[in-house]
């Protein structure tokens, strides 16, 4: 799967990654993970899901608010902190199957090192009462405890140097004496100091102004191109955004993923309802196309506290047929990617919403 290739006046700046090399570094089979509510209901938040991260490669993971994006991520990175847990299934990083590892051995071995996270709303998980050069020495120590202490204060001016910062000053700063955009790049320079395989970057941009957002996408781009990570796992809930990012999407839907393709195939030509209904949602800010205006999909994603039956999108799909409801869907190759509806290969699927 290639990087995405970047038009000349496209919105985000690259240069975009180099292709992705073909080795995988993250593999995902069958996960499905659960929350525990204090009334004892199963929230059955992912549901089935499989996928595989290459070397190079950046996989765009889309869909509204709480079809399970962010409890995705806390699988891959064996994050179970209750009321979270593992229902079944496997992930493993650089072959290493992370399933099981009690959270001691997860932080020696895994996070920080092999696999790291952007959280979501990052510019809060930044402590007020510290310096960022304080923050940034305990995450190289509750991970590598044998680094070299004498050293870290040399490997923080040279990381933080090369990621386009003032490093004597921001390392010696408060978060709140820096504005937004800097505080992003401590945070992304942060997370990404042990230079681990993946990152998993949840909703990065989403606090953030515009031209903010374009310089944090090409700093995650700066960081592969560095090879100070080699792949990344891209969350938003904007799928059109990801025509500049990723090379390959999955749209998330209820716990599960709907259509995972590359990104010409899910953006360009979408054959899950629901896919084309995200993209029809949002407006379309390429610089010279004409705005459309963007519908927005009506009701809520279904509760996962008891089983769907059929699709899960029927109730919502504008065109949905009598057996969709009855029917429950598989995922299958229909046009080189796979997709959850029984009439993705039928024109009924492109009534609905837009492409880009
Ligand atoms: N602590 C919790 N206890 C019970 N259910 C939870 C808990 N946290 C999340 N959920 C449920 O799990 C589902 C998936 O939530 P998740 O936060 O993973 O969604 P998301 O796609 O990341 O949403 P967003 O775009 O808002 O970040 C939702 O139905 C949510 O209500
Ligand atoms: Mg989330």
């Amino acid at each position: 799967m290639t990087a995405p290739a970047l038009p000349v006046q496209a919105p985000v700046p690259g240069p975009a990654p180099k292709p992705a090399a073909g080795k995988v570094v993250l593999e995902v089979e069958d996960l499905r993970v659960h929350y525990l509510t204090r009334f004892g209901a199963k929230i059955q938040a992912v549901d089935g899901v499989t996928f595989s991260l290459k070397q190079g490669e950046i996989l765009g993971i889309a869909g509204e608010s709480g079809c399970g994006k962010t409890t995705l991520v806390s699988g891959c990175m064996g994050l179970y902190i209750p009321p979270l847990y593992h229902t079944s299934g496997d992930v493993r990083i650089d072959g290493q199957s992370i399933v099981g590892m009690t959270p001691e051995q997860n932080r020696k071995e895994v996070l920080g090192r092999k696999i790291a996270m952007i959280p979501q709303g990052a510019l809060n998980s930044l402590n007020p009462t510290r310096k960022i050069k304080d923050m940034a020495t305990d995450m190289i120590l509750s991970h590598d405890e044998s680094a070299d202490k004498k050293t870290i204060n040399d490997r923080l001016r040279e990381r933080f140097s090369r990621i386009g910062l003032d490093a004597q000053k921001v390392l010696n700063s408060y978060p709140v004496e820096l504005p937004a955009g800097t505080k992003q790049r401590c945070v992304i320079g942060i997370s990404t100091l042990l230079n681990p395989k993946v990152v998993v970057a949840d909703e990065p941009t989403s606090a953030l102004d515009v031209s903010t957002q374009k310089s944090v996408i090409r700093l995650l781009f700066e960081l592969m191109n560095q090879e100070i990570i080699s792949s990344m796992l891209f969350i938003t809930h904007e799928l059109p955004l990801l025509r500049h990012v990723s090379s390959s999407i999955a749209v998330m839907y209820a716990g599960e993923f709907v259509e995972y393709g590359s990104t010409e195939q899910v953006i360009f030509d979408g054959r899950q309802p629901y896919s084309r209904a995200l993209m029809g949602s949002m407006l379309s800010t390429e610089p010279g196309q004409k705005s459309r205006k963007p519908v927005a999909i009506e009701g809520a994603p279904p509760k996962l506290d008891k089983p769907i039956p059929g699709c899960r999108f029927a109730e919502r799909c504008p065109v949905a047929q009598p057996d969709c409801r009855s029917t429950d869907q598989v995922l299958r190759v229909v046009g080189g990617r796979q997709v959850r509806c029984k009439y993705a290969d039928t024109d009924l699927v492109k009534q609905v919403g837009g492409t880009v």
